[in-house]
């Protein structure tokens, strides 16, 4: 797994200045006050920090972004790095600032003089998303080098501010170099075996293989891995840091490893971005890694359903009936719609087994999400205001966009059959919204449920505020905070 950065904190030395190596950052606004990091690097530069806050360069500058001055005179450094940041800084400007850090450090050791600044384990928190590679396939990579020392007041707190964070950057770190995985790599049974590992951070996790999943009468998810040489599965991961009785949160994710489309196979240019199409399976177990980290006292179980959608003699075909375990029949119209047919069997066996106090599943679902919103915001769609709304807020709070979509039973209609109980699509029209209809044909009673469609934001082709290019990890720290604001009471 892709390692975070080291980042320790320590009280202010204000002599390292002048002897670190590698980068040195500082920060400042344009108020012209300085801390005593940046009075420091400004009389060893002569003045220079200061003729570059006074700049119009400066000026233009948003809070959190930085700007290089490099081999400064009277340093051992290579660069000193300011940020422009008010002392007063909000959560996303330190962790913008942060990120900025992350951005420009290279393999480089970094000394971070945080001096006042209000929110040092938030900017940590930027440093640690931002400075992400997936390079498990660069046979030119080194090791990723460099540490992060952090010089602030109240060092204890920060620390304490900090250790949380960091358990959600880990989880990130999982969710994106499992979506950013190749096929070839990232299987269905190394998929399960690295799940499995999570049992020594004390979860408990069980695999579920094609035999129990054919006597627990799950018709709807094996069809769609039957074409493909690689077994499907499917894992629960169950962390019980809760009361004993207090029912538990149900994260669902959609694991399809590969997904060609099937018989109903997709063009071609493209569909190389398919490996990331188990990123819902992804975001899942980065959450439960997470939450093992650091603690949580809360009961979550995360389920994710492992298949791979191949074209091949054994594969389901258009116009295959296949049931469902919870009974129902599927008319299986299209085989590129393979995600909800997953799902559907994961949601029926988590309300059946653990009778959960709400259910969340993810998943990699539709491309007419991305017509709709693009890759800023995922789609959200619920039966419950109450759940719906805390999570929206636990995602604006994340700076993770999310934007709830409507469902009714006009768009419930276009999935009849005319010779099963339902279709696997209803057309064109509404897409995201027919797919998320089919879900909630699963969903028991007024279970609250949530249905993302995360295939606009799971992988992305140009950086976000967090992550660099390639699979973002959307989603970890949105439910991280909605696990400690609705399941954590103590
Ligand atoms: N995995 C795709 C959705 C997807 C598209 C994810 C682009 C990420 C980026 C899904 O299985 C799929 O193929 N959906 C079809 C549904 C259609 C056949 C009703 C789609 O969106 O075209
Ligand atoms: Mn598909
Ligand atoms: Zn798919």
């Amino acid at each position: 797994m892709t390692q975070l950065t080291p980042i320790t904190f320590h009280e202010i030395e204000i002599d390292a200045i002048a002897t670190a190596t590698g980068r040195v950052a500082v920060f400042a606004d344009t108020d012209g006050k300085l801390d005593t990091g940046a009075r420091r690097v400004n009389k060893l530069m002569r003045g220079a920090l200061l003729r570059l806050i006074e700049s119009d360069r400066f000026e233009q500058m948003k809070a959190g972004d930085a700007v290089t001055l490099a081999f400064p005179v009277g340093m051992a450094a290579e660069a000193v790095d300011i940020v422009r940041l008010p002392r007063n800084a909000d959560q996303t400007q330190a962790r913008a600032a942060g990120a900025s850090l992350a951005k420009l450090r290279g393999q480089m050791d970094v000394l971070v003089m945080a001096g006042a600044v209000r929110r040092t384990a938030e900017v940590a928190y930027g440093f640690a998303m931002r400075d992400y590679a997936f390079e498990d396939h660069k046979t030119s990579a080194k090791p990723r080098a460099g540490e992060v020392r952090v010089m602030c007041g109240k060092v204890d707190e920060v620390q304490a501010a900090a250790t949380p964070l960091m358990a959600i950057a880990e989880g990130a770190f999982m969710t994106r170099d499992l979506t950013n995985a190749p096929a070839n790599v990232l299987t269905t049974t190394t998929f399960a075996e690295q799940l499995a590992e999570m049992s020594a951070l004390g979860l408990k996790v069980e695999v579920l293989e094609e035999a129990d999943l054919e006597k627990l009468g799950m018709g709807s998810l094996l069809c769609v891995g039957q074409g493909s040489a690689s077994p499907s599965k499917v894992v629960v991961m169950q962390w019980n840091g809760g009361a004993k009785d207090a029912k538990p949160l149900a994260l669902i994710g959609k694991g399809v490893v590969f997904d060609t489309g099937g018989i109903s196979i997709k063009p071609a240019a493209g569909m190389e971005d398919m490996t990331m199409d188990m990123g819902g399976a992804g975001v899942v177990s980065g959450v439960m890694r997470s939450l093992a980290l650091r603690g949580a006292k809360a009961n979550v179980v995360g389920l994710v359903g492992l298949v791979e959608n191949m074209p091949s003699s054994t594969a389901v075909r258009p116009g295959d009936v296949v049931t469902s375990m919870k009974g129902d029949t599927i008319e299986v119209i299209n085989t590129d719609a393979e995600g909800r047919l997953v799902l559907c069997d994961v949601m029926w066996y988590a309300q059946d087994r653990f009778a959960p106090a709400a259910m969340i599943d993810l998943a990699t679902l539709t491309g007419a999400i991305i017509i709709g919103l693009g890759h800023d915001n995922a789609g959200v769609f619920s039966n419950n205001d109450v759940l719906c709304n805390a999570f929206l807020k636990a995602a604006q709070t994340e700076g993770e966009g999310a934007w709830r979509m409507p469902l009714g039973q006009c768009y419930d209609d276009l999935l009849k059959s005319r010779i099963a109980d339902m279709k696997n699509v209803g057309g064109r029209a509404a897409g995201s919204i027919t797919a998320a209809q089919f879900l909630q044909r699963f969903v028991k009673g007024d279970t609250p449920w949530i249905h993302l469609d995360i295939a606009g934001v799971a992988s992305v082709k140009s950086e976000t505020a967090l992550a660099p290019v390639g699979a973002t990890g959307w989603g970890v720290a949105a439910l991280n905070r909605l696990v400690s604001d609705m399941y954590e009471t103590e």
